[in-house]
């Protein structure tokens, strides 16, 4: 939920029942049983579609980021917050996708879509559009949420942009863009349950020339850089794990060299509103294109000169808002930042 942190006390999560503390200390332990963590088992059937969504949205979004110390405690049970932020470990990524191969083996389940499909939907056309105005030259700092459908010379300039989905997770995300004439696709998650289901959905359905590769952002192999990046929910997932603060930095520094220049970076997340997030690349623009662990060298003082990596385009503004505690915010931000 952008902007609003709200504790999640009417949700299940309160209640989940969460691997002991030692258990968060490390992204390698890839031993919790799968039937430990309640808030996936809430992805089975036996919940609405809708139900679903909030709740996943409300665990993506009702984390703060805890000092590491505070998972030192021997709590028995630990808090919401604590329970939210295992969204930023990869061994609960693991357990759930190990989980959702299961739903898709026996049932034919796509799984979670996260934020739901209206935001799905939405984040698809709104970047159709982006890329058409882009391609038309017009990089007017406004698209029309209510899209007017672009022309056929449009539709047919989406084959030219190579498109990367990052934490990609079931990679029904690049499924809706193929429908819309995107054609060069290629989705990426560090883990390997969510590639295999994401293979297995995309050759169910047809889409067998979407690429799928395990690969984690923040150490990225990947050498190729891409004129569209899309990230529905995976910044936010990187910013819950207790080191958040440091791994979203290394995000934006992995970004940058995966987005083409002149390219396009297109950021939906729950957790941080628009303004947030234009800030957060304000401040990176002003680190400069430096790794957090690289010392400061002539060389890439250099590098800090050029102009800023990322700038502002446009954001979605037809999001559902709602009213609380006096100021207004909506569930979902869309942010499209131009890789200079
Ligand atoms: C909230 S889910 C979103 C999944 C998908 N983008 C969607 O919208 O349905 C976050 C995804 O990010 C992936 N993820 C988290 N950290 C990652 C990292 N460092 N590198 C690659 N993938 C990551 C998780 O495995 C998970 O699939």
């Amino acid at each position: 939920m952008a902007g609003f942190r709200l504790p999640p006390e009417d949700s299940d999560l309160s209640q989940a029942r969460a691997p002991a503390t030692t258990d968060l200390i490390s992204d390698d332990d890839r031993s919790v049983a799968a039937d430990s963590w309640s808030i996936k088992s809430d992805y089975g059937s036996t919940l609405d579609d809708d139900q679903r969504h909030a709740d996943a949205s409300e665990a993506l979004s009702a984390a703060t980021f805890p000092a590491a110390s505070d998972y030192s405690s021997d709590k028995e049970e630990p808090d919401a917050d604590t329970v939210a932020s295992m969204l930023g470990f990869q061994s609960y990524w693991d357990a759930t996708y190990a989980d959702e191969m299961t739903n898709f083996r026996e049932h034919g389940h796509v799984g979670e879509v996260w934020f739901g499909a209206d935001v799905m939907e939405m984040v698809v056309s709104w970047t159709k559009s982006l890329c058409t105005n882009i391609c038309q030259g017009q990089l007017a700092n406004h698209v029309d949420d209510d899209k007017s459908e672009p022309d056929e010379k449009g539709d047919k300039s989406l084959v030219s942009w190579s498109v990367l989905d990052i934490g990609t997770g079931n990679g029904v995300l690049l499924q809706e863009l193929a429908k819309q004439g995107f054609s060069d696709l290629t989705g990426t998650d560090f883990s390997d349950g969510a590639i295999d289901l994401a293979r297995s959905l995309a050759d169910r359905d047809g889409f067998t020339n979407i690429k799928f590769l395990v690969d984690d952002v923040l150490e990225t192999k990947l050498e190729r850089k891409f004129r569209l990046v899309m990230d529905k929910g995976t910044l936010d997932a990187i910013g819950l794990h207790p080191d958040g603060t440091i791994k979203r930095i290394m995000y934006w520094y992995s970004v940058s060299k995966l987005v083409a220049p002149g390219g396009i970076l297109v950021i939906t997340s729950c957790n941080s509103t628009k303004d947030e997030l234009v800030q957060e690349v304000t401040n990176f623009n002003q680190r400069g294109v430096v790794a957090p662990q690289e010392p400061e060298t002539p060389g890439n003082q250099e590098a800090g000169r050029d102009p800023p990596p990322f700038r502002f385009l446009d954001h979605v503004r037809s999001y559902p808002t709602f009213m609380f505690g006096g100021s207004v915010g909506s569930r979902v931000a869309t942010v499209a930042f131009l890789r200079n």
